[in-house]
């Protein structure tokens, strides 16, 4: 079941984040992105666990996937596409196309949003907190207008 998070659903969220990141965000980020856009922060929840969230954030006619992620065990069920899917009509409500970030070394995610119609755009040298590179990757959405 994919569902918007709540607020009481932080603490589940910031689990997971901790186990699938080795720099997770906080729980201060989560919750200044649940305030400031509560339609853009979904979760998967299955047998009661909430097992997957997803953040997009929306500025001008510009979408952010801030980030996205699955519990390992959970990981190939299609979740994480149920959450992207979720994420992708609700911008398309919204903005024209949407962009992200992901490390370089993440062929895991990239192949996920290649997946999705994500095209490899740019390059940011030493984005992260560690040093690693950053790739840009952007798709354009069929935007109906507001
Ligand atoms: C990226 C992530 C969210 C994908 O979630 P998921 O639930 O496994 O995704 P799905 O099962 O919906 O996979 C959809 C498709 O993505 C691609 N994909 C997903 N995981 C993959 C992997 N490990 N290797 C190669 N391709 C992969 C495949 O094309 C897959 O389709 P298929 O299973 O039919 O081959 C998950 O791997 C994750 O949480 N990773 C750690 C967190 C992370 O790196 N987030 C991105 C930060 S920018």
């Amino acid at each position: 079941m994919i569902r918007r998070c709540k607020k009481e659903d932080l603490n589940e969220v910031l689990r997971i984040e901790r186990i699938c990141f080795n720099h997770p965000y906080d729980y201060s980020t989560f919750l200044y992105f649940l305030i400031n856009d509560k339609n853009g922060f979904y979760i998967a929840k299955k047998n009661n666990q909430i097992v997957g969230y997803i953040i997009a954030s929306v500025r001008g006619d510009k979408g952010t996937l801030v980030s996205i992620a699955v519990l390992p065990e959970f990981r190939r069920k299609g979740i994480g596409s149920r959450l992207m899917r979720e994420s992708l009509a609700y911008l398309s409500r919204k903005v024209n196309y949407v962009e992200l970030q992901v490390r370089v070394s993440n062929f895991e995610a990239i192949n996920f949003y290649k997946k999705f119609g994500f095209e490899e755009i740019g390059f940011i040298p030493n984005y992260y907190i560690d040093g690693e590179d950053a790739l840009i990757m952007l798709k354009r959405l069929r935007f109906k207008g507001k």
